[in-house]
């Protein structure tokens, strides 16, 4: 009992929809701060991976979500590590380190069926907590303040407008994969779409914890969003 009231001192959680930047700040408050960044979204995104590798992309993502329950393909399947290594969050499949694999369109269409399952959201979560007492991190998701650690004292809701979000996701497209026939309207509809499924799932969805500090980075440059998480966290500690 002890270890678990010590651990949620250490813990600090960053939640909010896709592109509000929450993931980028995290990476930042952690160096500034000598914690370590753990990106939830990318676990998820990595056991997408491993049933993808399993099952294939099939034809549409409806198709690959009907499939991945007919064949009850269970976490426990998987060989998948996440750790630390020069404070960087390391995935690994099997020998395989997982990176930019993760980032891909037509990953982030099929990650819905493996985000709403059960099994996968308890496994995810068991993760973030064996990392957490560990380490002093900052963890970035959707259900950090409220499913995973609702006891940490310092929670923050990050957000920004739709339009801004849609132009962050359409240059980190462009930078990535070098694409420039990409449509930022589809983009935008994309986004709404996860919103609506991040909100709506039945466990782990999209909410604002209670007890969160709520900052919108629409109008904000990162360093800004970086000194205002710096002087709330200094108020608390
Ligand atoms: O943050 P990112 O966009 O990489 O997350 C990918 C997807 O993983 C989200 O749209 C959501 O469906 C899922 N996710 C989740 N719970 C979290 C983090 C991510 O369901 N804590």
């Amino acid at each position: 009992m002890e270890i678990k009231n010590n651990y949620l001192e250490k813990v600090i959680t960053l939640d909010g929809p896709a592109g509000s930047g929450k993931s980028t700040i995290a990476k930042m408050l952690a160096k500034e701060m000598g914690y370590y960044h753990i990106d939830s979204g990318a676990i998820y995104r990595a056991y997408t991976y491993a049933v993808i590798k399993k099952i294939g992309y099939l034809n549409s993502p409806e198709e690959f979500g009907d499939v991945f329950l007919k064949e009850k393909i269970n976490p426990e399947q998987f060989s998948l590590q996440v750790y630390f290594e020069n404070d960087t969050q390391i995935i690994k499949l099997d020998t395989e380190i997982l990176n930019e694999q993760l980032r891909t369109r037509e990953l982030t269409e099929r990650i819905k069926y493996i985000a709403d399952n059960i099994s996968y959201r308890y496994k995810v979560n068991q993760i973030l907590r064996d990392l957490a007492v560990r380490y002093p991190v900052i963890v970035d998701g959707r259900d950090m303040g409220t499913e995973v650690f609702p006891e940490s004292r310092y929670k923050f809701y990050i957000d920004a407008s739709i339009e801004v979000r849609a132009k962050r996701r359409y240059e980190e497209y462009i930078q990535n994969y070098k694409k420039n026939h990409i449509d930022i309207e589809e983009i935008k509809k994309e986004i709404q779409k996860r919103d609506e499924q991040d909100k709506n799932r039945k466990i782990g969805a999209l909410k604002i914890p209670e007890d969160a500090i709520i900052i919108d980075t629409s109008n904000l440059t990162r360093n800004m969003v970086l000194n205002l998480l710096l002087t709330y966290l200094q108020k608390k500690f």
